[in-house]
Formats: structure tokens, sequence, C-alpha cells
């Protein structure tokens, strides 16, 4: 078996400061950690979808390195808009990955177990909107070539539409370069993507594209086409893929903070507990 967590959009501040004067993102990253440490199955490696940071500051990335460190998998990190690939390069460089990787876009590929990922780098400096660019995408078609074991393709920007309109506005521009891509090679069992703050599925060029809930605040749910840009304390989770030969890729939601539970099924008629011979 293979098991991959999937964690996104962190948006960690400055130690003491909150993100949108409300959201304590350091701390819900500090819970997140906790919850992955907790897990029962512990994950092969953890992947990150980007925004990482809130504004991209050395002293957030130094918090992501503190907090981080307290996992004992590797975690692989991509740039999202709040990040930048630089500022990324140069405070996470020993990061499995992004050490190997070379060239001005942050993109990589290693294997985690039975599964290859190839992370990719939609960030464009100072603006919200993901591209990837001719010569990421050609380089994501050669190295998609190489191999044709099970592959999660890791993106920040979502290149499906989601129906949530302000988000959309600030999705992947070349989506329709990227599906071309794709679509070529139908070992990619996954698209993970980040951004959007909420967990959304869709399918897109033949495959599925799973987009992670934030581990911090979530977007509002409203499909209006005017919806504001507003943000709510939705609880917070992550997404772990796991992949069997026999089952193929299954994608389950685990939510971040605690709840009641757990609790036996019993019967009606009597109770049923683990051990006790049937009635
Ligand atoms: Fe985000
Ligand atoms: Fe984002």
């Amino acid at each position: 078996m293979t098991l991959i967590a999937h964690i996104t959009d962190l948006h960690l501040r400055p130690r003491g400061l909150t993100c949108y004067r409300v959201s304590d993102t350091n701390m819900l990253a500090e819970r997140a950690i906790k919850a992955l440490l907790s897990l029962e199955s512990r994950p092969d490696a953890v992947v990150l979808t980007g925004d990482l940071t809130d504004k991209d500051d050395p002293r957030e990335y130094a918090l992501a390195r503190h907090l981080l460190g307290k996992l004992p998998m590797p975690v692989y990190l991509i740039p999202g808009n709040h990040d930048t690939a630089a500022g990324m390069r140069a405070a996470m460089s020993d990061f499995p990955g992004i050490k190997e990787s070379e060239g001005p876009d942050l993109c990589y590929a290693v294997e985690i177990g039975s599964l290859r990922l190839v992370a990719l780098d939609s960030s464009v400096p100072g603006k919200p909107h993901g591209h990837l660019g001719e010569a990421q995408l050609s380089w994501l078609d050669k190295t998609l070539s190489e191999d044709d074991r099970p592959t999660l393709v890791a993106v920040h920007h979502p290149p499906a539409q989601t129906g949530i309109v302000h988000m959309d506005r600030i999705g992947l521009a070349d989506t329709q370069a990227l599906g071309e891509v794709i679509g070529a090679h139908n070992h990619v069992e996954r698209l993970l993507c980040g951004h959007v703050h909420r967990p959304i599925i869709a399918g897109f060029a033949g495959t599925v594209m799973t987009l992670a809930p934030s581990v911090a605040h979530q977007v509002v749910l409203d499909f209006a086409d005017e919806a504001p840009s507003m943000f709510n304390f939705e609880p917070p989770a992550f997404f772990l893929h796991r992949y069997t030969p026999t089952a193929g890729l299954v994608t389950h939601m685990a939510y971040v903070e605690s709840h009641p539970g757990p609790f036996p099924f019993w019967s009606d008629e009597g109770v049923n507990w683990p051990g006790d011979e049937p009635e």
C-alpha cells in the first residue's frame, strides 16, 4: 500500500500574527500536523499544494520549516499564488524535490512507493491567477512519457471550473494546454490541487481532479455570479490518497479537529461488543 496525505493552503504568518485579522493560521497548521501524526496508518509522504505562506515572507517560511520539521515522512512542496518559486526555493531548498529542481519553475518528479508524483509550479509573481507556460508543459509531457507508473500531478491552481466564480476568475490560465498534455497520458490518476479552500472533485482531461480543503479557513460556498470573496471556519480537513494495485487509487477526506467517537455499531436486540459471543 502507498498512502499519501494531501494538505494545502496553510497561509502561515510570522509568529504571533493572524491571517486576515481572525484566522489563526499558525495554530491551525500546528493542529493539522498533529492530526497527521496521530493517524492510525502513517502516510508515506505529505504533498502540500501551495499557499504555504500568506505573504512569501522569510519569517513565514521559517515557521513552515519548524512545523513541517515535526513530520517524519518526506514533505513535497509546490508554490501557490501567496508564495513565490524564488522565495520557496531560497527558504526550503533542502526539502526533497526542491533541491533537484532546476530552472525558473519549481517543478520536479519523485517516486513515492508505487506511485509517482509530478509537482508543478503555477505561481505567477505578483498575480493571484495561475499559469504553467509552454516550457513547463513540454517538461510535463516529457516527464510523463518517461514512466508509465500511476502518477499524481500536483498543481496549486485548479484547471477545472468550480462554480465559485470569484475563485474561477483567478484559476489556471492555460487550462486547455494542460488538458492536452494530461489527456495524452492515461496513467495520470489524479490532479492534486488547492487554492479554492474547499473539498471539490471534478473530471478533467480524462482524469480526476481532487481539490483539497484548506487546513485553515475555508472559502464560503456560494455559486452566485456576484458572490463576494468571503471565508469562514467550516471544519478544516485534508485528503488521504491510498493506492493498492488491486483497488487502485482511492481518496478519503479526514478532519483535523477532534470529534465524538468512535462508538461500536450495535443492534436493537442486544449489545454486540467486539469479542462478545453472538446471541
Ligand atoms: Fe490559499
Ligand atoms: Fe491560492
